[in-house]
């Protein structure tokens, strides 16, 4: 059951975005997954400016690049620190460990800690393509975590944050659809023209792995916040 909310802008999608997160914590939320990227970032700043307290909670992060340390500055896990964990801190917060050195089993890991500590509210972004997570078009629905090969748009699309193309990583770890669906309650955000044909498909569209947001039509409590922009293909 999709719950859709068309806000403004991604200003406002922010203070909604952030009212779910207030009321999951009221209703004793203990485990947050979060999102990287533009998008949560209005969210994010609204808790920040709250007198939410999540220092006995848990995150659990969507997803890291392979081959970069926590303190690179384009490893998620900076981006985690940089927007929230160091205003907000959590209790405990995980990330995929993208130094690891087998990565089979550090997905086995975090496969562990989503089964330990099972997700109550999940924050997603929306690719372009329709993506969540790292989770691109045609990605088996019933996996967890693994290990994904970056397309090359995105791999050009991220060329533009490094010195050197050659430094732009090649591949990544992300949680899989499987655990995604697993959260009791989803929270997805999407702002902008260029996301309006994955809305669409999304929310109107067959449920695909082509578009692997569809399958959160199966999802029984998603929560949806576009602004008109994102909104602007729906019937
Ligand atoms: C981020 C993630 C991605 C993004 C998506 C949208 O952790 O997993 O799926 O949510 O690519 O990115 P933005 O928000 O930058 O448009």
């Amino acid at each position: 059951v999709m719950k859709i909310i068309v806000v403004k802008n991604e200003v406002e999608g922010g203070q909604e975005g952030f009212k779910i997160f207030e009321n999951a914590k009221k209703n004793g939320a203990h485990v947050f997954g979060l999102a990287t990227g533009s998008t949560p970032i209005t969210t994010y700043n609204d808790i920040i400016a709250s007198d939410l307290d999540f220092s006995d909670s848990i995150s659990i992060n969507l997803d890291e690049y392979i081959g970069l340390s926590a303190d690179n500055d384009q490893s998620y896990n900076y981006f985690m620190h940089e927007h929230l964990f160091n205003k907000k801190p959590f209790k405990k917060s995980y990330l995929p460990n993208g130094l690891a050195k087998d990565i089979e089993a550090e997905a086995k890991r975090y496969d562990k800690v989503i089964e330990d500590n099972p997700i109550d509210l999940q924050i997603l972004g929306l690719g372009r393509n329709g993506h969540i997570g790292f989770n691109e078009p045609g990605t088996p629905r019933n996996i967890g975590t693994h290990r994904v090969s970056l397309t090359q748009s995105t791999i050009d699309a991220n060329a533009r944050f490094f010195a050197n193309e050659d430094d732009v990583p090649k591949e990544a770890l992300s949680m899989g659809l499987a655990s995604i669906m697993k959260s009791k309650h989803i929270l997805l955000e999407a702002y902008g023209a260029e996301k309006a044909d994955a809305v669409k498909g999304m929310i109107e569209g067959p449920d695909t792995p082509d578009l692997p947001a569809s399958i959160l039509q199966q999802h029984a409590n998603v929560t949806v916040i576009l602004d008109e922009a994102a909104a602007s293909k729906l019937t």
